[in-house]
């Protein structure tokens, strides 16, 4: 293992983690994760593939019983461990996030207290897992309704927010009772192996966390085909949320689904440009811009585009491009050359449909770099209305009126994310009930937290995480029938 300059080096682990023991892939082989702001190499990691991750699912399989059966708050306490020991270890997972992922080191902290709060928020409501009592139906009988755990979930997760997306799905999943099996992304391995280190030292019960990466296709043909496996929590691309979806259905498992997004971000009239600034620029280059919710279409009424564009340009430039760890550095690398390749390919289709090109920041050497850039004079026929960037590049189109602005938002099949910026109460609700997104930022660029239910709408996937709703994926509901009360 290199050496990654560690408080606590033993946070860096590069075997598969199964029924409480770490482990090599049976092959022996490994894959290499590299950072991307420089491309050394920073960990061997297992290769797992199909046989390990069957190991996987039967070590949640036979650990489910026990663990649903812990009272919640014992379930809520040592949600509530594994919460304290991440924030105490904040500083080296950020690290380990920053190397293998590219954000910024402040972000990167951030991500790990943004992650952590599910498992506290989840930590407090498994012990509100409430039932009801129906009204009789009939005088002789009563109904009761009680909420269990799904049983075995399959958790895959991406490379964007290594720590926040898979603490979002194994929070819920444990307090609802649930076992887990999680699979991250090949590129970011390390932030999900070091939580399950963190597990294990707070003593969550052998075979509760699995965690097995390698052979992508291999460890998914195998969750979504296993009968165990009772539910597939996916966070990703539509592309690959669709295929799942397809795996899955042999064995008809529960889904919950966060996929692609294509946020627009409208400026009405009556906004206030500056926060609006504050806003977009949140929102734009959080994370170089490599979020499913960042904005990834600024709609600005023509009467105020000029003075909005002026902004954005002085605010763009004075971002810092570099290295996560240096100092003062707003935006890391992309996470790897094929992402950096993409968003130049989205810049050149614009360019040749007749885009502006407002070129930022300039970039330190380094493969991944990708230059942060304005474009205007963007219309509907580019590849930048209808697809997700996924980078550091901000498109202005504009509009005339209310309708034509809604419109153009609606003009997708995407429904994750959405934001507005207006004084008017009345164009505020109706703006928000128009718009066809399973989240809106109403004067606000930032709308992720664990209070709030995050999720999609149309082909931006089902299910919601976070807030008390987020319980709801990971537990079925039975009726209980009691009859000969008369
Ligand atoms: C994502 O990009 O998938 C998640 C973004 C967030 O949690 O804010």
């Amino acid at each position: 293992m290199t050496d990654l300059n560690l408080s606590d080096p033993a946070l860096l682990r590069g075997q598969a983690y199964i029924d409480g023991k770490w482990v090599d892939a049976a092959s022996g082989e490994t894959f290499t994760v590299d950072n991307p702001a420089n491309g050394e190499v920073l960990a061997e990691v297992a290769y797992c593939g199909e046989a390990e991750t069957k190991t996987a699912i039967d070590a949640a399989n036979a650990a489910q019983p026990a663990w649903a059966a812990k009272t919640p708050k014992e379930r809520a306490k040592l949600l509530r461990d594994l919460f304290n020991i991440m924030m105490a270890n904040q500083q080296d997972l950020a690290r380990i996030l920053t190397l293998e992922q590219g954000k910024p080191l402040t972000e990167a902290a951030g991500e790990i207290a943004y992650g952590a709060n599910y498992i506290e928020w989840f930590a407090e409501e498994a012990k509100r897992i409430h039932g009801e009592v129906l009204a009789p139906p009939t005088g002789d009988k009563r109904v009761v309704v009680i909420r269990q755990p799904v049983g075995v979930a399959a958790l895959i997760t991406p490379w964007n927010f290594p720590n926040a997306m898979l603490t979002r799905k194994i929070a819920p999943a444990l307090a609802a009772g649930c076992t887990v099996v999680c699979k991250p992304a090949s590129e970011t391995p390390l932030s999900a192996l070091a939580i399950a280190e963190l597990c294990d030292r707070v003593g969550i019960p052998t075979g509760v966390v699995n965690i097995v990466c390698g052979n992508t296709r291999a460890i998914g043909g195998e969750l979504t085909s296993s009968p165990i496996v009772k539910k597939l929590s996916f966070t990703g691309s539509t592309g690959v949320g669709k295929m799942l979806t397809e795996q899955c259905s042999g064995t008809l498992k529960r889904l919950s689904m966060e996929l692609g997004g294509n946020a627009p971000f409208i400026i009405f009239e009556d906004a206030d440009l500056d926060l609006a600034i504050k806003g977009v620029m949140a929102s734009k280059f959080r994370n170089a811009g490599q979020t499913c919710v960042c904005t990834n279409r600024i709609l600005v009424h023509e009467n105020v585009k000029d003075a909005f564009v002026e902004k954005l340009l002085a605010a763009t430039n004075k971002l810092t491009v570099g290295n996560g760890l240096d100092e003062g550095v707003d935006l890391g690398p992309l996470v790897s050359v094929k992402a950096r390749k993409t968003v130049e390919e989205f810049v050149e289709d614009a360019v040749s449909k007749g885009a502006k090109v407002h070129e930022g920041p300039s970039t330190p050497n380094g493969e991944c770099y990708s230059r942060p850039l304005v474009l205007t004079d963007a219309t509907k026929e580019m590849r930048v209305f209808s697809e997700e960037i996924f980078g550091p590049v901000a498109p202005v189109f504009s509009f005339s009126t209310d309708e034509e602005a809604i419109a153009m938002a609606n003009d997708t099949e995407f429904g994750l994310a959405s934001y507005f910026y207006s004084n008017n109460v009345a164009r505020c609700w109706k703006t928000a009930e128009a718009l066809e997104y399973g989240m809106v930022g109403i004067n606000e660029g930032i709308i992720s937290n664990e209070m709030a239910p995050f999720g999609g709408v149309k082909e931006s996937g089902q299910g919601r995480e976070g807030s008390h709703h987020g319980l709801d994926d990971y537990l079925e509901v039975k009726s209980l029938t009691f009859g000969g009360l008369s």
